[in-house]
């Protein structure tokens, strides 16, 4: 999804690569893969199970696993070009331009750390003017506006006091805090149940608010 405020269209041009093991050759996965995602619009990517569709949005957001070697490929940010294989300039894209929503949002928390702390964080980084009352109350806005009951309390919360859907509502509230040109989400709903998935498929107003 790509947000209307930073207008201009994003492309992944002819992404190619392999993953590697030792002793073995390497095996390819992607071939000459392109999408162009469109300003403000919505796409899904669709196949079967082990196709790549991971495997695109790692690549994008620069997170692919050490033994995977990008052939070629380039990523074009309205004007700008970035090589698929250079991580180090996706890196510094995460938050603000490119942001990702996994499928286990634990993974995607600290358990040392509140909730509060996490969004804090992501404030702290993505609107450094933004003063530490600001950014409380964007927190406690963002909790409340993704469903949460008395969001002054939960922000105090650690995650092993938040249900999966909690969990996985405090992941997406941070992603959207953000502001991200284009949001990625890798089957954010299938570990929860029909009840959350429902919840976060009727969030759309939420994710206008942030
Ligand atoms: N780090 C890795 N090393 C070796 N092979 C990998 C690695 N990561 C993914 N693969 C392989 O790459 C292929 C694509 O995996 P990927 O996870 O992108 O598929 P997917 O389309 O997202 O599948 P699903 O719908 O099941 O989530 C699969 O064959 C998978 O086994
Ligand atoms: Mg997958």
């Amino acid at each position: 999804m790509q947000d209307a405020n930073r207008s201009g269209p994003i492309g992944l041009h002819n992404l190619s690569l392999d993953f590697t093991s030792r002793g073995a050759a390497p095996s390819p996965v992607l071939r000459d893969i392109s999408l162009d995602i469109p300003p403000r619009s919505i796409i899904g990517l669709v196949g079967e199970s082990g196709s790549g569709k991971s495997t695109v949005a790692l690549a994008l957001m620069g997170l692919l696993a050490p033994n995977a070697r990008v052939r070629g490929g380039q990523i074009m940010l309205r004007d700008r070009k970035i090589e698929c294989s250079d991580s180090a300039a996706l890196a510094d894209l995460w938050g603000h331009e490119f942001a990702m929503i996994f499928q286990d949002p634990t993974a995607s928390l600290n358990p040392v750390f509140s909730i509060r702390a996490h969004l804090h964080e992501v404030l702290r980084r993505c609107d450094p003017q933004a003063n530490h009352a600001e950014r409380q109350t964007r927190a406690v806005a963002a909790l409340a506006a993704f469903g949460f009951d008395r969001p002054e309390a939960r922000v105090r919360n650690h995650v092993h006091e938040l249900s999966g859907g909690m969990r996985q509502r405090v992941v997406i509230a941070m992603a959207l805090l953000a502001r991200p040109s284009l949001l990625i989400a890798d089957e954010p709903t299938t570990a929860q149940d029909v009840n959350v998935e429902a919840q976060m498929c009727a969030m759309k107003s939420a994710v206008r608010s942030c």
